[in-house]
């Protein structure tokens, strides 16, 4: 028997976040009469959706009051001349945090990129100072994505404690951050977690077991109603173009729906959760660093 799967809404939580953050920019910052928020970008090459990643980012930052200072270099740039730019924008005292826009091409060493961003500016919680300190539940810059969907969860008034979790894919940007913070001793936290990804055997046998599933690897219609148990939580991070302006995610939409009791949709689940947390860390860099 089908169940009813209810999506969770990511345009209208960030929406209802945003107006949090304009509230916060008025009240902490122009009243004190201090300077808006400024976000730092560094785009190197021409990756399509980097592009329209960074774009999505200046534009949502724009409608909030938050300025931001792109820098464009080519995909055929030294890594010195990456280097440089970071050394940059971690001096200018006018930039509150920035970010290096990954991934970046092969011959650049991203962790080297990573370690040289000034852990105050690094608004994408990427620096090993401010993941270290996520990982011992102190307080510090948290990866926009696991924070999106930790925020998703909590303010739906999903249950996470005591739950099994599954995590499939363990990027930093996404898998690493949330199966940390899921796991964490904390109001939101508690839950037992697998990390799954391309060389765990069966990961079905995970997934059936799952009460949650977050899944962020990067191949349309990975997670199939088959692999799921009825009534658990799906949470698609994915992102893939399947034409110009058509993206869908890692979750196989049609086949979970009526298993699972909640779900986010792709668009308008995770992706918008993700922007608005990045707002999120810059105006806290900027009340940090003034
Ligand atoms: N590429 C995809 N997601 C992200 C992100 O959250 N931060 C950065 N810097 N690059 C990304």
């Amino acid at each position: 028997m089908k169940i009813e799967t209810k999506l969770l809404n990511g345009n209208e939580l960030a929406n209802k976040i945003r107006k949090e953050i304009i509230i916060d920019i008025k009240e902490k910052i122009l009243k004190n009469k201090k300077n808006l928020p400024n976000l730092g970008i560094i785009l190197m090459g021409d990756n399509f959706s980097s592009i329209r990643y960074v774009n999505n980012k200046i534009k949502e930052c724009k409608n909030i009051g938050i300025r931001t200072t792109l820098i464009k270099i080519s995909k055929n740039s030294t890594e010195k001349v990456l280097l440089k730019e970071i050394e940059k924008m971690n001096k200018n005292p006018l930039i509150d945090g920035f970010i290096v826009q990954l991934p970046l091409g092969k011959h650049i060493n991203q962790n080297k990129v990573i370690l040289s961003i000034d852990p105050k500016k690094d608004v994408d919680g990427f620096h090993p100072e401010n993941f270290g300190k996520m990982t011992l539940g102190m307080n510090s810059f948290y990866p926009a994505t696991a924070l999106g969907i930790l925020t998703l969860l909590e303010r739906n008034k999903i249950e996470i404690s005591g739950k099994y979790t599954v995590v499939i894919g363990r990027s930093i940007i996404v898998g690493k951050p949330i199966s940390i913070l899921m796991s964490r001793k904390n109001l939101i936290g508690n839950s037992t977690v697998t990390i799954a990804h391309s060389k765990t055997i069966n990961i079905k046998y995970y997934t059936k077991k799952a009460d949650i599933i977050i899944v962020s690897v990067g191949i349309k219609n990975f997670l199939t109603g088959t692999m799921i148990k009825k009534g658990s939580i799906i949470i698609d991070v994915g992102i893939n173009n399947i034409s110009n302006n058509k993206i869908v995610g890692d979750v196989d939409f049609k086949s979970v729906y009526g298993i699972a009791s909640y779900l986010s949709p792709v668009p308008g689940g995770v992706g918008p959760m993700t922007r608005v947390m990045l707002l999120k860390n810059t105006l806290k860099a900027a009340l940090n660093n003034r």
